[in-house]
């Protein structure tokens, strides 16, 4: 009697101590062994210091400073959620081999919104290996041989016959130009200097600056002046697909990779615009960027361009002593192998893709620490060993020598 009178005074105390029981086994139980990092700020967490611009031959502050404070693998909470950064060539390397079995892409939402649904950076599963079939079958070596590498030679020249002698121009402008006409002409057959070629150019600077700004949807924002580009590029790449398929019989086939997304029946139009779209995003971008590099690079080397020069003349003779036309073909190509080591000592210090993203599609563990499955995304820097000088001849045992 005197219990049940008593009842609703021990009740409260009881059921505290059962939910802090409760709370303190499961948490234990459950909590991953996560590396180290901090939150940021609500919401925001640390994006903005991630989002920070930065100079592509440098590491950049966010990871210089985390990786100091916490070492290669760290957590954060970027894009609205929390994360793990690897900077560690070997967790970037097993996150990669896992690929579909431990790990899939998963890029920020914003990505999704600007590169559209269908874009192969935002796809996963058998839509991802379908639209990766259309391209990678229509950049078939053939086609890199006979027909590219003709386009790219063109196009170098073209570009080159534009300068003039004692005047400065930026070999970033220069570089962005040429990938970004490069591009247009294999993609939709557009010829460089047209006002529709120079008009799409200007709408897909504007377009690109969005893509790599905070994703704040207001008005006046660069990622919402970017939205407004994707739409207005939309509609010419649109104009383009309806001028192919209206009067069948009468049209011109173009051999680009508007018509062969076109040939394949299966694609909608929505999907082939943001195929369109975004295989000119990821052609251009990192093209024009590897190229500047490149520049940049040789610039402080010039033993390496002594070496590419005399590598490039050299061909250019045994051509003439074979009586060859002067046009560039796959073999002159082939043999260039000083500039392919150029190329890749490029690509290993500068800094073109500053980040892939993964998310864990299962518990994973790695040195340690534990990857928790889905709302937990995995960014690996590209950067993860950092030899600072520019030394080409690595990369080929060859060459002997370097910067
Ligand atoms: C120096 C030049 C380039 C660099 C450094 C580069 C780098 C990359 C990287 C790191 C990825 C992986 C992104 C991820 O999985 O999250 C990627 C994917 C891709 N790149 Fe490139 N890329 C270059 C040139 C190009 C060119 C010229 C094209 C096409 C014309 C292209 C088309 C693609 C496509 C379609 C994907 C997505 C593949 C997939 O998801 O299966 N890239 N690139």
């Amino acid at each position: 009697m005197c219990l049940i009178k008593e009842l609703p005074l021990l009740l409260p105390p009881a059921l505290l101590a059962l939910f802090v029981y409760f709370y303190l086994a499961g948490s234990k139980r459950k909590r991953p062994n996560l590396p180290p990092g901090g939150r940021g700020w609500p919401l925001l967490g640390e994006t903005i210091g991630y989002l920070k611009p930065h100079s592509a031959t440098s590491t950049g502050e966010f990871m210089v400073q985390h990786i100091r404070r916490h070492g290669k693998i760290f957590k954060s909470n970027l894009f609205g959620g929390p994360t793990i950064v690897s900077a560690d060539a070997g967790l970037n390397r097993f996150v990669l081999q896992n690929e579909g079995r431990l790990f899939e892409c998963s890029y920020p939402k914003s990505i999704g919104g600007i590169l559209g649904k269908w874009s192969m950076l935002v796809l996963v599963g058998e839509m991802h290996q379908t639209m990766r079939m259309i391209s990678l079958n229509f950049m078939s070596s053939a086609r890199l041989r006979d027909v590219l590498l003709p386009e790219v030679e063109r196009h170098t020249l073209m570009v080159m016959s534009s300068w003039k002698e004692g005047v400065a121009f930026s070999a970033q402008e220069e570089a962005k130009k040429f990938t970004f006409n490069l591009m247009a002409k294999n993609i939709m057959s557009m010829e460089p200097g047209d006002p529709e070629t120079e008009q799409l150019r200007m709408e897909y600077i504007t377009f690109m600056k969005g893509v790599v700004s905070a994703p704040v949807n207001l008005p006046g924002t660069p990622y919402w002046k970017a939205l407004k580009s994707r739409a207005n590029i939309l509609r010419v790449i649109e104009k383009k697909m309806e001028q192919r398929t209206e009067g069948c019989e009468k049209r011109v086939e173009e051999d680009d990779l508007l018509g062969w997304a076109l040939k394949q029946s299966s694609l909608s139009k929505e999907q082939i615009l943001d195929l369109i779209l975004s295989l000119l995003f990821a052609g251009h971008e990192t093209s024009s960027m590897a190229l500047a590099l490149i520049i940049f690079f040789l610039e402080g080397c010039p033993k390496a361009v002594q070496h590419l020069r005399e590598e490039h003349q050299d061909i250019v003779k045994k051509k003439m002593e074979r009586g060859e036309a002067a046009g560039l073909n796959w073999e002159d190509y082939k043999q260039m192998e000083f500039s392919q080591c150029v190329i890749n000592e490029a690509l290993r210090l500068g800094n073109v893709v500053r980040f892939v993203h993964r998310k864990a599609i299962q518990d994973v563990s790695y040195g340690g620490y534990d990857i928790p499955r889905d709302g937990k995304s995995c960014r690996c820097s590209q950067r993860s060993i950092w030899t600072p000088n520019f030394t080409p001849s690595r990369t080929n045992s060859s060459h002997g020598g370097g910067s």
